[in-house]
């Protein structure tokens, strides 16, 4: 039976194999007809700075938000006049509202800094500097191209090493990191607490129609990722600033209101396995063999089909290149927000700044995203902003005693792509661990702008996430019906992790992952 399987499994692939050839010639075949149309190339030299310090400013274009889960429909609203104008009263109302509550100083909706102040975020310039950087990228970014080439590599790894990407150097506009005033912005770009606010407006659909009846009582903001698209007219540059994750108590990164979905999300991105940290857990998947195994091919699986928050980010990053064929793209996003903003900077090479991001190198490697053989990653132009103190940023925040534990998050990774821009706020400020100095408005004001310039961004040095788990590939004879009740609870150097006797097999689940129904 094994046998039968194997063949059918080679032929099929052989065939998809077979397809993809033929498709990736037609693509490119489009590409040489359509591709300097539609699909962003750095032809506008006219664009680079000859001399240092070229200063561009940047204003709100347009919000995207994306539902996932049940309607994974896609919206946009125009910053238009009416929209700019309603952040203002919508700013000084979250200010009135704050003023005498406890937790005024943490939850600040913008930077304290007298040099950003303003009246209505919505509305602010924000000045970013630049520079030319050579990075190396895939000749052929389109879109349909990559995402094409993605299915296939997540459906046939084997092969899809075997397939010779084309890849090119090009100078590229990448935000000038050792500017102070470029990393605060960016951080306030990618600060979402004032960016809830256009509750109003005429959200225009995107994708498919949108169904009020469905909607309704569901209210959209419950589930689903933003982003918010700042342009500039001179260089025609465009960044994408990607909201984090909203924790309430853990991230403190805004109001409670896509907690369950980011949850699911953190933990398929940032755990080892599925989140099975404890027996107590319910798993977000259903990859764990025995005892620190884990099923590799189940967990690729998995990270495709549920993690939505990619695919999400994906379709935004579709409809900018659609809109702004010709602009450079970034990227940029604080907490989960930046790790997708890697993300998505890796699958398309696009500069990316990311704050107090968890380690997302182990989700960019189960999501087969390409790299040039050989090509260290601190060479691509993503850089992580973080500080000491952060345990979500250093990987730290894992172990049952942990907040990220007991908030339901396992957050056991720690390694990033792309180079390291580290505060040592624990060493040079006496801070402790904690989740506070996770926020992004404690690390706006209290690490970007308290310190002179920003940290120094260098490549990271050897780090192995996991490394205490072993992954199977393709594990097809899982059994699920040891039926003992012994628990035995292992400690490692950073990780508590009880393992628990496969008592139960999911066979039901919600749209999210939940198991609703176990069998044995
Ligand atoms: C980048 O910013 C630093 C600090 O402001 C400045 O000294 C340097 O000249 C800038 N580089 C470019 C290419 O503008
Ligand atoms: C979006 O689609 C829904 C359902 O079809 C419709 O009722 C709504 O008016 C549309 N919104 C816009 C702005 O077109
Ligand atoms: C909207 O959703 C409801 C509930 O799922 C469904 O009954 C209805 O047919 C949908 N309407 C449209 C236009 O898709
Ligand atoms: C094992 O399965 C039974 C029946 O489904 C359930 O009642 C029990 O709690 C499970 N034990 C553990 C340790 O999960």
């Amino acid at each position: 039976m094994d046998e039968k399987t194997g063949i059918k499994r080679s032929r099929r692939s052989r065939s998809i194999n077979t397809i993809w050839i033929s498709v990736s010639i037609v693509l490119a075949g489009l590409y040489v007809i359509f591709g300097p149309l539609n699909y962003p190339k750095l032809g506008k030299d006219s664009a680079l700075p000859n001399k240092g310090h070229a200063q561009s400013s940047f204003r709100l274009e347009h919000i995207y938000r994306h539902g996932i889960g049940t309607y994974p429909k896609m919206q946009v609203l125009e910053a238009s006049s009416e929209v700019i104008e309603s952040g203002k009263a919508r700013f000084s109302e979250l200010r009135t509202a704050q003023e005498g509550s406890d937790s005024a100083a943490n939850d600040d909706i913008w930077t304290s800094s007298p040099h950003y102040a303003t009246e209505n975020p919505l509305d602010h310039k924000f000045k970013l500097s630049l520079e030319p950087q050579v990075l190396k990228r895939m000749l052929y970014r389109d879109p349909a191209f990559v995402e094409s080439y993605l299915d296939y590599a997540h459906e046939n790894p084997h092969m899809a090493s075997k397939v010779n990407l084309d890849w090119i150097d090009e100078t590229v506009l990448v935000p000038n990191i050792s500017d102070k005033e470029t990393v605060v912005s960016l951080a306030l770009m990618s600060s979402n607490a004032y960016v809830k606010l256009p509750h109003t407006g005429d959200w225009r659909n995107v994708t498919g129609p949108w169904n009020h009846t469905e909607n309704s009582g569901h209210g959209w903001d419950d589930d689903g990722i933003r982003g918010h698209i700042f342009v500039d007219d001179e260089k025609d540059i465009v960044v994408i600033a990607i909201k984090g994750t909203s924790a309430q108590g853990l991230t403190g990164s805004g109001e409670d209101e896509t907690t369950v979905n980011d949850k699911i999300n953190d933990n398929l991105l940032f755990s080892c396995c599925c989140a099975r940290v404890s027996y107590l857990w319910t798993t977000v998947c259903d990859c764990y063999l025995k005892s620190y195994t884990c099923d590799e091919t189940c967990l690729e699986k998995e990270l495709r089909r549920k993690d939505r928050y990619y695919k999400a980010v994906l379709n935004i990053y579709r409809e900018v290149v659609q809109r702004h064929p010709s602009s450079t793209i970034w990227v940029t996003g604080h907490s989960l927000g930046g790790a997708l903003a890697s993300l998505m900077g890796r699958t398309y090479g696009l500069p990316v700044v990311a704050f107090e991001a968890p380690g997302e190198l182990l989700a960019s490697r189960r999501l087969h995203l390409p790299m040039p053989p050989g090509y260290p990653n601190y060479l691509e132009g993503i850089w992580h902003f973080g500080n000491t103190a952060d345990p979500i940023f250093m990987g730290t925040c894992n172990g049952a005693s942990s907040s990220c534990s007991i908030g339901g998050y396992a957050m056991e990774t720690s390694c990033h792509t792309g180079k390291q821009c580290v505060f040592d706020t624990v060493k040079e400020k006496g801070w402790h661990v904690s989740l506070l100095n996770h926020r992004i408005h404690k690390v706006i004001d209290g690490v970007l702008e308290a310190y002179e310039a920003p940290a120094r961004c260098v490549p990271p040095g050897p780090c192995h996430d996991c490394f205490n788990w072993k992954y199977v590939k393709d594990s097809s004879s899982k059994t699920t019906s040891s039926k003992s009740q012994s628990s035995t609870t292992i400690t490692r150097t950073t990780n508590t992790i009880t393992s628990e006797p496969t008592n139960t097999s999911c066979v039901g689940r919600n749209w999210y992952g939940w198991c609703t129904e176990y069998g044995l």
